[in-house]
């Protein structure tokens, strides 16, 4: 029945071209969900654009994470409101959708408090987005749909269709069972997952013959991947990895997020073996401190962090290290600060978030009543990103007059000039023709910019 409704649908909406706008807010994952929610909608008729006034379907795609994000939604939310408005005095409809984590965690509120939104799922549900869309257009009233599936939404991913250009994500595991104090990610994602092997393999062949050179694997807690294999066994990260650049054409995988007790000792083998795996490791640590790395249940200490560095930097020497910093988690005292500065200045990073702790409704750390002020988490945040952008300058800066790979995705912003990145991915730009963007070819880096590094071809540079 369902499906003999979805083709009538299809049929009204090729009469008339249909639109689609995602406004998308937060990680890559994120990003992922929202181009994996425009593959669930092109068979139904919807094409993408990006006039928020032209889209017959708007959806929010929402992060939780951090800051004020329930405000935000709503904030834009009004905006979104003001479109549907002006499109039903021209006598267009327009559904109204909020996904993500937000509308995981937030769902009733959302819809009391804007009720002219027509659809809020969660980032388990979005493969039963057509049905949604059908259930507002048979007029039968605003749909929730936020409890976790029994079904897995990696059940019903249809393939890509498109690639966006020569990079792309793929979502491989997704949701966190370690429950850190200030992380809402166990609550709005659920439990921790890992897609099937053969899922994983199918979409990055397709990715590959649509032209993607190198795939970022997501996921919450990547390195603790262990999906079902073709072969009945259990597979880790290494082993997918290795089976993922035999796929003709792949030349680069990357995987992003990591925590450190996941990080095993033959990952960090990999990355001395697997070439098709780039030396760049984001591998959040949080905080210097044993004290707040306990009070954040981490896992894990200082000690043991610096350890498992200096391991990874023994198997793979140039690898550039990235970090996720909280400031002003609750209890977090001077010294503990002074721990955090420390190890930055001990391990150097060559990339590195940081943001100041805020309480997430519904996590542990929320409740304390240990809060550290906000003016003394805004003075600690500002020394520490003093230090990381030096750091990230002093490492951009040592690429100056060494020749390496650059994977070209794009075209430069001057004219003449193709952009790509390096392997420890820095934005370089070089003068070259553009039937060189897609390829990877050696790159002379001659010069540090603000926001990039230049460089020039090596002249005999056939494609790597
Ligand atoms: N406050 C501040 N930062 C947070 N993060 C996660 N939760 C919070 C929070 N409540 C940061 C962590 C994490 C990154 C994705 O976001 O550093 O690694
Ligand atoms: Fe959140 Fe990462 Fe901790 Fe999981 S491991 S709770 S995703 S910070």
């Amino acid at each position: 029945m369902v499906d003999t409704s979805f083709s009538n649908m299809t049929h009204s909406t090729q009469a008339t071209e249909r639109f689609l706008h995602v406004i998308t807010w937060g990680c890559q994952m994120n990003v992922y969900d929202s181009n994996r929610m425009v593959d669930l909608l092109r068979p139904l008729g919807y094409k993408v654009t990006d006039k928020s006034e032209k889209a017959d379907i708007l959806i929010l795609n929402t992060c939780h994470i951090r800051d004020k994000a329930t405000e935000k939604v709503f904030s834009e939310l009004g905006r979104l409101r003001q479109i549907k408005e002006y499109r039903e005095e021209q006598g267009q409809e327009t559904i109204i959708a909020v996904a993500g984590c937000v509308a995981q965690a937030e769902g009733e509120i959302i819809l009391k408090r804007a009720p002219y939104v027509d659809i809020v799922f969660g980032p388990q549900t979005y493969h039963r987005l057509p049905k949604m869309i059908l259930d507002i257009a048979r007029k039968s009233g605003n749909v929730i749909e936020t409890d976790f599936p029994v079904e897995s939404k990696f059940d019903f991913l249809p393939a890509p269709e498109e690639a966006q250009g020569h990079t792309a994500f793929l979502t491989i595991q997704e949701g966190c069972d370690k429950f850190c104090s200030f992380c809402v990610v166990p609550y709005t994602r659920g439990a921790e997952e890992s897609r099937p092997v053969q899922a994983i393999i199918d979409e990055a062949t397709r990715l590959c013959e649509l032209g993607v050179k190198e795939i970022s694997l997501l996921g919450q807690n990547v390195n603790a991947y262990h999906g079902q294999g073709p072969d009945g066994n259990i597979w880790d990260l290494v082993k997918l990895a290795e089976k993922l650049s035999t796929i003709p054409g792949l030349k680069r995988i990357r995987y992003t997020t990591s925590h450190p007790n996941d990080m095993s000792d033959s990952l960090i083998a990999a990355h001395r073996d697997l070439p098709a795996l780039m030396p760049f490791l984001h591998l959040p640590v949080q905080s210097g401190s044993d004290r707040v790395l306990k009070a954040m249940n981490r896992g894990h200490t200082a000690k043991e962090y610096y350890e498992l560095v200096d391991k990874i930097k023994k198997a793979r020497p140039d690898i550039a290290l990235s970090s996720d910093f909280i400031i002003g988690h609750p209890g977090e005292s001077i010294d503990d600060f002074k721990a955090t500065m420390k190890l930055v200045n001990d391990i150097t990073f060559a990339m590195a978030y940081s943001f100041k702790y805020s309480p997430r409704p519904g996590t542990s750390a929320a409740v304390s009543t240990n809060q550290v002020l906000e003016n003394e988490k805004d003075a600690r945040l500002q020394e520490l990103q003093a230090v990381l952008k030096d750091q990230q300058t002093k490492f951009n800066q040592d690429t100056v007059g060494r020749t390496i790979p650059i994977l070209f995705t794009n075209k430069g912003r001057k004219e003449g000039q193709i952009a790509g990145k390096s392997p420890y991915l820095q934005a370089v730009h070089v003068q070259g023709d553009e039937s060189l963007i897609g390829q990877e070819h050696l790159v002379e880096v001659n010069e540090c910019l603000t926001f990039s590094l230049s460089g020039n071809l090596v002249k005999e540079s056939i494609p790597l």
